[in-house]
């Protein structure tokens, strides 16, 4: 049976992208936070963008205000229990994952979907905590999602060809476009990606070249979109430092170790867009100042 309604839980930056993309497409959408404060700031973001969207023409009013009215907040998972799909985005902790799965495992019937939106954490591991690893996989979605058309799909050992196929179909109806790839440490994208920006801060650290010029280089000499630095800044520092560490540790070699500079910015609290400080200062409306 092809998916129709969706679940999703963790409504920060990711998770509302996330349910945005999937309302906009036409599927149902209930997305969960711990508290009424994060649904509201969600479907802030979410009516921000979708703005967006309408002023540039990809979308009419009337469609729009369609696709803000098939999602729908809530702050208990019991609500799930008619989902065909659930996409998790919670923070990047192991056991916080573990701990929403086990639940949505009591929760929903055996033929519903999970899959989480992790960037690096192995998708066995968090598989594990369901009875329902065949019907599991990872669903890596990039930041903005409304405009960042891939997605990777995650095929864990126990992840089932059935399951990978209702996902090929769920994201193409998403409008957007899958890659398959095995459980491996950042799939196929942040493990292209993660070297380039542990390489800029080292780059840095070791006064090669000013954060303005080492991005200004990969912007005009690469044609990225954005620098590495302003690239930190809008994934964020935190999932940066994160994501590096656990790189670090799955294959212990030193050109995974977050650089000291970012382990400090994390510390520091300097977590880029979101707290209006990381390499570079940004205003309220997360413009970043000249
Ligand atoms: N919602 C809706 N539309 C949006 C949007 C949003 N949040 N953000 C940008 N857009 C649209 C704009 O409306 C505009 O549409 P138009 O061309 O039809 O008018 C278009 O996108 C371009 O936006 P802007 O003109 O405002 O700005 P830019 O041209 O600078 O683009 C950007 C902004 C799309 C973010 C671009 O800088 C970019 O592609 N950056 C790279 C992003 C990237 O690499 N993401 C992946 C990060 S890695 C990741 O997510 C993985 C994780 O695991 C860490």
């Amino acid at each position: 049976m092809a998916i129709q309604k969706v679940g999703v839980v963790g409504f920060g930056q990711m998770g509302s992208g996330i349910a945005q993309v999937c309302a906009m497409a036409g599927f149902d959408v209930i997305a969960r936070e711990i508290d009424q404060k994060f649904i509201d700031s969600g479907m802030k973001r979410i009516d921000g963008s979708l703005a967006r969207v309408v002023k540039s023409g990809r979308m009419s009013e009337d469609d729009a205000k369609a696709a803000r009215g098939r999602v729908r907040g809530t702050t208990s998972l019991a609500e799930f229990a008619d989902r065909d799909l659930v996409i998790e985005a919670v923070i990047e902790v192991m056991d916080a994952k573990r701990e929403v799965f086990a639940e949505l495992d009591r929760v929903c019937p055996p033929s519903t979907i999970f899959v989480s939106n992790t960037s690096s954490l192995t998708i066995i591991e968090i598989a594990s905590a369901t009875k329902r690893p065949d019907r599991f996989a990872g669903l890596h979605f990039f930041n903005p999602p409304v405009v960042m058309q891939l997605v990777e799909i995650v095929r864990a050992l126990t992840t089932s060809d059935a399951t990978v196929e209702a996902l090929r179909d769920f994201v193409t109806r998403a409008g957007h476009q899958p890659v398959v790839c095995k459980d491996t440490p950042g799939f196929i994208v942040n493990r292209l990606m993660v070297p380039i920006m542990l390489e800029a801060v080292r780059a840095l650290e070791q006064g090669v070249a000013t954060v303005d010029d080492i991005d200004k280089a990969v912007k005009l000499g690469l044609r990225h979109p954005m620098g590495p630095f302003e690239l930190i800044d809008y994934t964020g520092v935190d999932i940066n430092y994160h994501v590096a560490n656990v790189f670090f540790e799955e294959f212990k070699d030193p050109k995974w170790a977050p650089p000291a500079l970012l382990k400090r910015m994390y510390l520091a609290g300097r977590l880029g867009v979101k707290t209006g400080r990381g390499f570079y200062e940004y205003d309220e409306s997360g413009k970043k100042k000249s």
